[in-house]
C-alpha cells in the first residue's frame, strides 16, 4: 500500500499535490512519501518483533539522505555494499553498530574503513576476500566480525539480471565448499566468525525460494556447529518483491515472510538480519515528468516526456514495467489508446512503455511513473548532459527538496582541462 492517490481529481503524495511540487522544483523529479516508507518499515519491524532480528534496510534501493535518516530513526540498520554507501550512511546518522557491509568486491581500503568505523558485520563472499580481510584486521589489531555468504543454488524465479543465488551467479561461496571455508575461517586470527549470510535475488514474488534457501541454511548451521564452528548470527538478505503491474500476483506481506523465517531458522538461537530494500522503498516513490510533445509517428503515437532512461533505467535495463498515472485524474469512462511513452535521449532504448493503454495525453500534462522509489534515483546518470533529477520528501502536507538539481556549472566543475588545451581557442 502506498500514499499516492487522487484527491479532488489531482494526484497527491500524501496531502501534497504533485502539481505543486512540479511547479516549485521542476520536472523530472522524484517524490517520496514518508508515510509509505514508515508503514513499510513498521510492517517488517512488527512482523519480526518476536524474533531477535534487525532490519538492515538495503540502501542500494534508495540512498537518499532523508530516507536513510527517517528509516534509521525508526530503528532500522543499513545494509551497505561499498565504502561510498557506508560513508553516506554514517553521514546520514546511521549507527555503525547497525551497519552490515555486503558485496563481492570489497577493497582493502573499504575493509579498513569498515573496521575503523566499527560496523556490526562484514559479509565475506570468497576465500580471497576472507584472506584480505584477515590481513587488514590483523594489521589494525582487531578481529573482523564476519558472516560468510553462501550460495544456496536456489532459483528465485525472478529476472535473470537480478537473480543472485544460483550456482552460476558470482555471489557467495559455493555450497559444497562452505564447510571447508568456515573451518578455515575459524583458524584466522583476524576473523571472528559469527554467521551465515544468503541473498537469493530481488523482486521475488513467492515464498517458496526463500523457504528452500533458509532450509538449506538451517542444514548448514547444523553441520557447521557439529564441526565446532560458532554460528550465532544469520543474515537472510533481502529480495521480497513489490507489485509493479496489476497482473503481478500480490507479493506476500512481510508477516508471511517472517513466518517462513520463524519456521525454518527461528529456533537456532541466532540473531537475525534481514536486508529488504525494494519492499520498503519501491512504492514509496514516484518519478514526476511532463509531456514535452505528442508525436504521431508513421505507425504509432509517442508521448515524449522530459524524463529519460538516465533518470529511471529499469525499463531500458530489465524491460521493467512502471505504471504511468496522469497527474490530472482521467474522467471515468474516458477512452484509452495505446501509446509509446519515451524520453528525449538519443537512443531507442529510451522507452518507458510501448503500446501502453493510456487516457489521452497532451503536451504539458504531468505524469507519474509509479513504484519508482527503489532502484530509481540511485541508478541514474547524466547521459546526454542531463543533470541528476531532484529528490523531494513529502510528509503529510509539507515537502522538502532533499537533493536539488545540480547546475550545469556544478556539473562542469568536476572537469579540468589539460593545460595544453586551455589556450587552444
Ligand atoms: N541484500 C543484498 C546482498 C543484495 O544484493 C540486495 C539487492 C538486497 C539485499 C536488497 O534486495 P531487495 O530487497 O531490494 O530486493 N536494480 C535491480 C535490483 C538489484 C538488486 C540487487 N541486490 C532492479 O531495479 O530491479
Amino acid at each position: 500500500m502506498h500514499h499516492f492517490s487522487y484527491i479532488d481529481g489531482r494526484l497527491h503524495a500524501e496531502a501534497v499535490p504533485l502539481e505543486a511540487i512540479a511547479a516549485q522544483v521542476g520536472t523530472p523529479c522524484y517524490v517520496y512519501s514518508t508515510a509509505t516508507l514508515t508503514r513499510h518499515y513498521r510492517a517488517f519491524a512488527d512482523a519480526f518483533a518476536d524474533l531477535d532480528a534487525t532490519i538492515c534496510y538495503a540502501m542500494k534501493a534508495n540512498g537518499n539522505r532523508a530516507v536513510l535518516r527517517l528509516l534509521t530513526g525508526l530503528g532500522a540498520g543499513v545494509d551497505v555494499v561499498s565504502g561510498g554507501e557506508m560513508g553516506l550512511a554514517l553521514a546520514a546518522g546511521a549507527p555503525a553498530d547497525r551497519i552490515v557491509f555486503s558485496g563481492v568486491g570489497k577493497t582493502k581500503d573499504e575493509m579498513a574503513a569498515a573496521l575503523n568505523a566499527g560496523v556490526h558485520q562484514i559479509n565475506v563472499e570468497s576465500e580471497p576476500e576472507l584472506d584480505a580481510l584477515d590481513a587488514v584486521a590483523r594489521e589494525l589489531g582487531v578481529r573482523a566480525p564476519v558472516a560468510i555468504r553462501v550460495n544456496p543454488d536456489v532459483d528465485a524465479a525472478t529476472h535473470a539480471k537480478i537473480t543472485t543465488g544460483k550456482a552460476e551467479n558470482k555471489f557467495g561461496i559455493e555450497w559444497t565448499s562452505a564447510r571447508t571455508v568456515f573451518r578455515r575461517a575459524m583458524t584466522l586470527e583476524g576473523i571472528a566468525v559469527h554467521g551465515v549470510a544468503v541473498h537469493i535475488g530481488s523482486q521475488i514474488l513467492d515464498l517458496a525460494p526463500f523457504e528452500a534457501a533458509f532450509r538449506k541454511v538451517r542444514d548448514l548451521v547444523a553441520l557447521l556447529r557439529a564441526d565446532g564452528v560458532t554460528i550465532d548470527r544469520l543474515d537472510l538478505g533481502g529480495g521480497l518483491g513489490v507489485p509493479y503491474h496489476a497482473d503481478d500476483h500480490t507479493p506476500p506481506p512481510p508477516s508471511a515472510y517472517a513466518a517462513v523465517v520463524a519456521r525454518t531458522v527461528g529456533d537456532l538461537g541466532c540473531a537475525l538480519t534481514i536486508e529488504p530494500g525494494r519492499a520498503i522503498a519501491g512504492n514509496a516513490g514516484v518519478l514526476v515528468s511532463r509531456v514535452t510533445y505528442l508525436k504521431e509517428g508513421m505507425t504509432r503515437t509517442f508521448a515524449i516526456v522530459d524524463a529519460a532512461m538516465n533518470d529511471l533505467m529499469r525499463p531500458a535495463l530489465y524491460d521493467a514495467w512502471h505504471d504511468i498515472w496522469p497527474v490530472v485524474e482521467p474522467s471515468a469512462g474516458v477512452e484509452r489508446h495505446p501509446i509509446d511513452v519515451v524520453g528525449p535521449v538519443c537512443e531507442s532504448s529510451d522507452t518507458f512503455a510501448r503500446d501502453r493503454s493510456l487516457p489521452p495525453l497532451a503536451a504539458d500534462d504531468l505524469v507519474a511513473f509509479m513504484t519508482a522509489g527503489a532502484y530509481g534515483a540511485v541508478m541514474s546518470g547524466q547521459y546526454n548532459g542531463r543533470p541528476l533529477v531532484p529528490e523531494v520528501l513529502v510528509d503529510g502536507d509539507r515537502f522538502h527538496v532533499v537533493r536539488r538539481r545540480p547546475t550545469l556549472t556544478e556539473m562542469a566543475s568536476l572537469e579540468d582541462l589539460p593545460p595544453w588545451l586551455t589556450d587552444a581557442r
